[in-house]
C-alpha cells in the first residue's frame, strides 16, 4: 500500500501521474526555442518508406492515433493488431520502417511481429517503457516513453506517453515541426493537470453505474479514444462497452442503444457539428449523452452531463479528453466494488500468442 502513495489503487494513483509523465517524455526532446522536436536515440533512424505499426490492447489504440499523424504529415502509415501481422500477405520491404508499440516490451504478439518484420529485411523501431525488454533489443531502433513503472494492469499514464511519444515521432519522421505544436506539447502537462483538478466524473459515475452497456463515439483523433474509453470501461468494470468511429453508430450499433445506454461522445475540435448528428439520433432513442468536450456552450444542451476539457488543438485535446474517461471507468468500477488493479482473467502482460 505504501506504494500507491494514499491512493486506493493503482490505477488511481497512475492516472494522476499523468503531468509528470508526459513531462518525462518531452523532456529534453521538445525545443521551444528552436521550435523543434528532437530523439536523440532515433538520430541514426532513417526513414524512406512506409509505416507499420504493430500493436495490441491499449497500445493498438495509441497506434492507430500515432498513424494518423503520420499520415497528415503525408507519410504513409497503417495499423495492424500485432496477432494480425502477416508478412506473407501485407507488402513489407526493406523501406518499411516496422514500429512495435508496446508498454511492456514482452506482449508475445508484438514481439513475434517485430521479428518476423526484422527477417524481411525491414527497419524495425520499438515505442516501449521498459528499457531492456525484448522489443528493445531486438529491434534497430528504440525509443522510451518514460512514464515509469506501471502497476495496474489497466494502462493509463503508458497510453498517455504513448500518445506523446507517436506525436514526437511524427515530426521527427517529417521533419517538420511548426511552432503551433510545440507549444501544444510544452503545455500538455500543465492541460492535464487541469482535466485532473476539475473532473465531475464522479456525478456520472454515480448516475450511470447500474447501465445496461456503455457506447463510445468519436472521429479524426478522437476515434482511437472512444475505442480506448470503451475497452477501459470493460477490462475494469467487467461491463458491456464498446467504442467506434461515430459515423459508424448508424451501421449496426444504433440497434442497441437504449435508455439503459449512456453514450459518451468525444465533441472536440472542428469535426463537432458531424459527432453531434449522431447524439442527436441517439438521444431520439432516449439514451443518456455525456458530453467530452471543450466546447460546452455549443454541445451542452444535447448533453445530460459535460466532461470539460480545454481547447489542445486537433491532435492534443483528444489526449485531455480522454483522461476524463480514464477516470469514469475507474469511478464506475470503484462504486461497483471491483479488483481494479487486478481484474479478473488479465494480465499486465501476456506473454502467449
Ligand atoms: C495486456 C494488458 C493491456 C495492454 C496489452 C498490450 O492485454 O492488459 O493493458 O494494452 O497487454 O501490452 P503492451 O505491453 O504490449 O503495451
Amino acid at each position: 500500500d505504501a506504494g500507491k502513495s494514499g491512493y486506493d489503487h493503482y490505477m488511481l494513483k497512475e492516472i494522476y501521474e499523468q503531468p509528470k509523465a508526459i513531462r518525462q517524455c518531452l523532456r529534453e526532446r521538445v525545443h521551444e526555442l528552436e521550435g523543434s522536436v528532437t530523439v536523440d536515440e532515433l538520430a541514426e533512424l532513417e526513414c524512406g518508406g512506409p509505416v507499420q505499426f504493430v500493436a495490441c490492447g491499449t497500445s493498438y489504440h495509441a497506434a492507430l492515433y500515432g498513424a494518423r499523424l503520420l499520415r497528415e504529415r503525408g507519410i504513409p502509415a497503417q495499423c495492424f493488431l500485432a496477432s494480425e501481422y502477416d508478412v506473407e500477405s501485407i507488402p513489407v520491404t526493406k523501406e518499411t520502417v516496422v514500429v512495435g508499440v508496446t508498454q511492456s516490451g514482452e506482449t508475445a504478439d508484438t514481439v513475434s511481429a517485430l521479428r518476423a518484420a526484422n527477417r524481411t529485411g525491414a527497419t524495425t523501431l520499438a515505442l516501449t517503457n521498459v528499457v531492456g525488454s525484448s522489443a528493445a533489443r531486438e529491434c534497430d531502433h528504440v525509443m522510451y516513453i518514460r512514464a515509469g513503472p506501471e502497476i495496474g494492469v489497466a494502462a493509463t499514464k503508458t497510453f498517455a506517453s504513448q500518445q506523446v511519444a507517436l506525436a514526437m515521432l511524427s515530426r521527427v519522421l517529417s521533419e517538420e515541426c511548426s511552432t503551433e505544436f510545440v507549444e501544444g506539447l510544452r503545455d500538455l502537462p500543465d492541460q492535464v493537470q487541469r482535466v485532473l483538478d476539475g473532473s465531475t466524473v464522479r456525478a456520472v459515475a454515480e448516475a450511470y453505474e447500474d447501465a445496461n452497456a456503455y457506447f463510445f463515439i468519436g472521429r479524426g483523433y478522437n476515434a482511437p479514444v472512444a475505442l480506448e474509453g470503451a475497452l477501459k470501461m470493460k477490462e475494469i468494470t467487467y461491463k458491456h462497452a464498446e467504442g467506434f468511429a461515430a459515423g459508424e453508430l448508424k451501421h449496426g450499433p444504433l440497434a442497441l442503444v437504449t435508455e439503459k445506454t449512456p453514450v459518451f461522445a468525444l465533441l472536440t475540435g472542428s469535426n463537432i457539428s458531424k459527432t453531434l448528428g449522431n447524439v442527436k439520433e441517439v438521444e431520439a432513442r432516449d439514451a443518456p449523452v455525456v458530453a467530452v468536450t471543450d466546447s460546452p456552450d455549443e454541445v451542452g444542451q444535447y448533453a445530460d452531463y459535460v466532461l470539460e476539457v480545454p481547447e489542445a488543438g486537433p491532435w492534443f485535446t483528444p489526449i485531455l479528453a480522454n483522461i476524463q474517461l480514464q477516470l469514469v471507468s475507474y469511478w464506475v468500477a470503484n462504486r461497483m466494488g471491483r479488483s481494479i488493479d487486478k481484474p479478473r482473467n488479465l494480465a499486465k502482460s501476456v506473454t502467449v500468442e
